[in-house]
């Protein structure tokens, strides 16, 4: 068996100037190289000064800008809604009003009005408020206890046609489904509506 070869770094070293007509040489760095090299370190210290004191050029403030720039856009795309109802009474939109009602309000709060998983909505109480801009934001919006955001469906229109329509309901001037004081049929009717709960009727 032959011995073992040497470690790589055992051999001779071939300390000859030219291997394979390769040579090692020590020229200087060529000017234009170190024109370049220092330049960047410069301009790299000059730009981090600009960039922290100088400018007031940020990542955050270009976002904040833009979404400032897009709220804006939102809001005149989409005007705030008007205060009042502009569909009282009118009858056209009425019975608009009342197709919606019947395909989706109804569902919850009963054909009449008279309130199943959702509230009566003909009884002289109301959890929210009745003004206009009240029941706009409550269907628009949504109510926490279960009543869902209808804008996205809907949009503006149709929310206040539902609710002209709404108004046309037959009204009781008995608390019903969702009022304070409000018994189902069968059981023993409370004396009296909570005080200071029951709105003046509508
Ligand atoms: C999924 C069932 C459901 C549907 C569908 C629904 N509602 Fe409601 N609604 C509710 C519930 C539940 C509440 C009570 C929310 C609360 O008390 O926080 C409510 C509350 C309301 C109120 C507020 C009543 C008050 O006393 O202030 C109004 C007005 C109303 N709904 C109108 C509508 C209209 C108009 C539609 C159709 C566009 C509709 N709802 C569709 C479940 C529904």
């Amino acid at each position: 068996m032959s011995p073992d070869p040497p470690e790589i770094a055992e051999y001779e070293r071939l300390d000859e100037a030219r291997r394979d007509g390769i040579g090692e040489e020590d020229n200087p760095i060529p000017l234009w190289f170190n024109v370049g090299f220092y330049g960047c370190i410069v301009f790299g210290i000059l730009y981090i000064i600009w960039y922290t004191l100088l400018s007031d050029w940020s990542s955050a403030s270009m976002y904040a800008a833009e979404v400032s720039a897009a709220k804006q856009e939102y809001a005149a795309a989409s005007p705030a809604p008007a205060e009042t109802n502009p569909y009282h009474g009118d009858a056209a939109a009425i019975a608009e009003g009342a197709e919606t009602f019947k395909t989706i309000c109804a569902a919850c709060h009963k054909p009449d009005g008279s309130g199943l998983v959702g509230p009566s909505l003909v009884d002289p109480y109301w959890k929210y408020g009745h003004s206009d801009k009240d029941l706009f934001t409550t269907v628009a919006e949504g109510r926490p206890g279960g009543m869902p955001a209808w804008k996205p469906l809907l949009g503006t229109d149709k929310i206040w046609k539902v609710l002209a329509y709404v108004e046309t309901l037959p009204k009781s001037d008995q608390p019903g489904v969702g009022a304070p004081g409000y018994a189902a049929p069968g059981t023993t009717a409370p004396t009296a509506a909570a005080p200071g709960t029951a709105a003046p009727g509508s």
